[in-house]
């Protein structure tokens, strides 16, 4: 056993010093980091680095998380031409440099969250074009220059939520033509522009909440074609206008619209919304809402904490909860003979038009 050990290192030894440049890779585990996999995976997790270290070139992961890397230069990683996961958090990244990922044709895992980012510089993303999921929330990022993912025609996931971005400009995402989860919440975006959104028409899961979002951005949202779900929650979004969904009605199956001092829906705001299942209108100032939303492919409801008008127009609502399993809590605010009452209690709906069938069935028995 030994013996072949020996042989081994030997061999080794010699294949090292037939290698013809001077700058061979590494064929040891960077010191203070460990290594498996034949040094397939090394990882250097929270070990003082302060640059970033030699690795083989047959390095697949490469973990240098909570390491002070500060910022990363142009080529950083130019000689680990194999690597597919790239773990960056809590490095104390400010800049990434144009190229900062050159050579790096096979990643498909880039994470960065948890940095310090205020500026990705043009090309930064360069060559990253197997790249499917990039992880850059928890950093600094106010705005992102037009073409910077033009690159990563692979992207599926991109999480930029939890910076300070203000504005989603026309074109912002040119180039990840299959991106399917974007992430932004946590951001201060006050205007998505019209044409910000045209190249993510493939888009499944939109998360705008906890922005600054005053009006509804129904040019820029009209070109998304699949989204099953949106949250909007904690924007001070006011009213909702027609057709606001209308472009992925078909698709969107939850919808989250809570927490927004929403006012008021436009009657035909649902206009084309078929597969709604689950939908959160809790704190908020409702006193309605409108005829276009169909309420009975939906099973989880939340209603709390409104300012619900218990008079006629809330019928279908009241039919609903007649229906279904769920008791969502949705107390009156007027009329004065209903305040504080529950919806689903109160009696001003039996003398309304258009009753279930059974109530009818029930009222002529
Ligand atoms: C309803 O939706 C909320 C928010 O998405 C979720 O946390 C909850 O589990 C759902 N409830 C049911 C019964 O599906």
């Amino acid at each position: 056993m030994l013996c072949v050990r020996l042989a081994f290192a030997v061999a080794l030894l010699v294949l090292q010093a037939l290698a013809p440049t001077a700058r061979a890779a590494p064929s040891q585990c960077p010191g203070l980091c460990h290594c498996h996999g034949d040094l397939q995976h090394v990882i250097c997790d929270n070990v003082g680095l302060k640059k970033i270290p030699q690795v083989s070139e047959t390095t697949r992961l490469l973990n240098l998380q909570r390491n002070p890397l500060g910022s990363l230069a142009t080529a950083s990683f130019a000689d680990m031409k194999g690597l597919i996961s790239l773990h960056l958090q809590h490095c104390k990244i400010q800049e990434v440099a144009g190229q900062a990922f050159k050579g790096l044709k096979k990643l498909i895992y880039l994470y960065l969250s948890d940095n310090e980012i205020t500026a990705i510089r043009q090309g930064a993303f360069d060559d990253l074009g197997e790249l499917t999921y990039l992880y850059l929330d928890g950093n600094r990022i106010s705005g992102v220059t037009k073409g910077v993912f033009a690159p990563m025609i692979n992207l599926f996931i991109l999480q930029l939520n939890d910076n300070q971005i203000r504005e989603l400009p026309t074109g912002v995402f040119a180039g990840a033509k299959d991106l399917r989860w974007l992430h932004l919440s946590g951001n201060e975006i006050a205007a998505v522009q019209p044409g910000s959104l045209d190249e993510v028409e493939n888009l499944a899961i939109l998360h705008l909440d906890r922005n600054k979002l005053s009006t509804y951005p129904l040019a820029a949202m009209s070109k998304l074609r699949v989204v099953e779900e949106l949250t909007l929650s904690k924007n001070p979004l006011t009213f909702l206008p027609d057709n606001a969904f209308r472009s992925f009605g078909r698709y969107m199956e939850k919808l989250h619209l809570d927490n927004m001092g929403l006012q008021k829906f436009a009657d035909g705001a649902f206009g084309g919304v078929t597969a709604l299942k689950s939908l959160h209108l809790d704190n908020n100032k409702l006193k309605s809402l409108p005829s276009s939303l169909e309420l009975s492919t939906i099973t989880n409801l939340t209603l709390a904490n409104n300012l619900w008008s218990c008079t006629c127009q809330l019928t279908n609502l009241r039919k609903w909860m007649d229906m279904s399993r769920q008791r969502p809590d949705a107390v009156c605010s007027s009329p004065s003979t209903q305040r504080g009452k529950q919806i689903r209690d109160s009696n001003v709906f039996s003398r309304c038009k258009g009753k279930t069938k059974r109530a009818k069935k029930g009222a002529r028995h």
